[in-house]
């Protein structure tokens, strides 16, 4: 009996340095992990160098390179709350929608489109959500037109040239396919965001590339010196799941004592002098209670296209006989929200095709599906969900002097 109680005595003490260990590794492990959640800030300053509202697309990356500088401090305001893990499923894109991931926004109606739909008016989906509008999309990888860019610089815009822009986006990617990122001059590895084809295709993506070729197009990477041309899609995605702007740019940082994240922090005005016009502070609300924050250096407007311009004239900048039928005090007439362009995502464009190879629901959510992606994050849930490859073609309303 003696000797047993010396053994169960000596088990639990031998087993407690092995719980520390344990527990150590543990919490440094979760301290580095790069994909851990990001933790809601506890105490907010009165006063910052910079102040970013939005964590969206733009906010976040705005944020991780301010805070590189580790003499500034930076507040990283967000409306919204994390990512769950639905989110982070490439398949499950669609259910992300009017959820209370998004804001929800309708258009008004409208005359000469969305004539097919209830009130002639269409669903506007926009992130509300770290990591905003890229936790909604379809991550497709496309830079855009290089002619877009370098308009934007004719423009005034100094520094938005596709020269100028180009080492950011090599310096933000980590491209997984050798293929394209052999092609160093357009391409780069070991940035914050990946990039690679998805897990997963139907033999439709190989097949409506080559069929572009046949039609005499080039099978071209899109993002590099050309942009016309077939591709299979490249997206924003890691290891079969969505990297959203918040687990490329955020979560790896957000052990930066010098960036305060705050989400469920709503914006209601930036505090400009009406004087020196001057943006000075920040007023939001978080869990009920208001705050308002001064800004140092800088106040970074990236809530969005259609919130920016809201802040904005909720701010006092903006068309004045608009602002002042709100009775909002006029600090600049400007015509903000103007110009405003999207594009529309057609959905009606309905084919048969004579193998069963296409998208078909039952393949996605069947039991079979759900398994492979939760055990390998593989299988048809971690694809594109049916817009699998890319075309750029110039059509007869095209310059034909670009020829990009
Ligand atoms: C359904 C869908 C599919 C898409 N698919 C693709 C795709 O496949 N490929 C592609 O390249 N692009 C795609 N896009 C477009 C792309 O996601 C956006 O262009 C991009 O995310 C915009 O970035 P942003 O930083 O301007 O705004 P957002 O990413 O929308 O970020 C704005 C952030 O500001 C926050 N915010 C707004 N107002 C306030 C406030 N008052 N106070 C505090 N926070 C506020 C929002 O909650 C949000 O998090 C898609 C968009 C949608 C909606
Ligand atoms: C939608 O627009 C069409 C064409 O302008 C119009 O005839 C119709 O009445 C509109 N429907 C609604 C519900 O407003
Ligand atoms: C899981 O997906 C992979 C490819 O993504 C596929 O090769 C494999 O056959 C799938 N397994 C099952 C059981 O469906």
């Amino acid at each position: 009996m003696f000797l047993t109680q010396i053994f169960s005595n000596l088990s639990l003490w031998a087993s407690f340095p092995a719980f520390l260990l344990y527990y150590l590794f543990y919490s440094s492990f979760e301290m580095n992990d790069l994909e851990g959640y990001v933790t809601d800030a506890e105490t907010i300053l009165t006063e910052y160098d910079f102040i970013v509202i939005g964590a969206g697309s733009a906010g976040a990356v705005v944020a991780n390179r301010l805070t590189e500088v580790s003499n500034w401090n930076v507040l990283l305001l967000e409306a919204g709350g994390d990512e769950g893990i639905v989110a982070d499923i490439p398949g499950a894109v669609h259910l992300l929608q009017r959820t209370s991931m998004d804001w929800q926004y309708k258009t008004m109606e409208q005359t000469e489109a969305c004539l097919a739909f209830n009130d002639n008016k269409s669903n506007w989906p926009r992130g509300n959500i770290l990591g905003g509008s890229s936790v909604l999309s379809y991550m497709l990888y496309v830079r855009g037109n290089k002619r877009d860019y370098d308009d934007w610089e004719a423009k005034g815009n100094i520094g938005w040239s596709y020269d100028d822009v180009l080492p950011y986006f090599i310096k933000s990617e980590d491209n997984r396919n050798p293929y394209i990122a052999a092609n160093t001059k357009y391409h780069g590895t070991g940035g914050y965001l990946t990039v690679q084809e998805p897990a997963w295709t139907t033999p439709l993506a190989a097949a409506f590339v080559e069929a572009g070729v046949e039609m005499g197009y080039e099978s071209n990477d899109g993002n590099a010196a050309k942009q016309t041309g077939f591709m299979l899609a490249q997206a924003t995605n890691r290891r079969g799941r969505r990297c959203s702007t918040a687990k490329a740019f955020l979560r790896p940082i957000r052990n930066r004592q010098n960036l305060h994240i705050s989400m469920h922090s709503h914006v209601h005005k930036i505090i400009i002098d009406p004087v020196t016009k001057q943006a000075t502070a920040v007023r939001f609300e978080k869990k009920g209670q208001i705050y308002q924050v001064n800004a140092k250096k800088e106040i970074i407007v990236s809530a969005g296209s259609v919130n920016s311009p809201q802040l904005l004239m909720l701010s006092g900048v903006g068309p004045a006989d608009h602002l002042q039928s709100f009775g909002i005090p006029v600090i600049e007439d400007l015509p903000v929200g103007d110009n405003l362009q999207d594009h529309i995502a057609l959905g009606g464009m309905v084919f048969t095709v004579n193998k069963p190879f296409s998208a078909i629901e039952g393949q996605y959510y069947a039991f079979p599906a759900l398994l492979n992606y939760t055990m390998n994050s593989a299988g048809p849930l971690a694809s594109l969900l049916g817009c699998e490859a890319l075309a750029w073609v110039n059509t007869k309303y095209a310059d034909p002097s670009s020829g990009e």
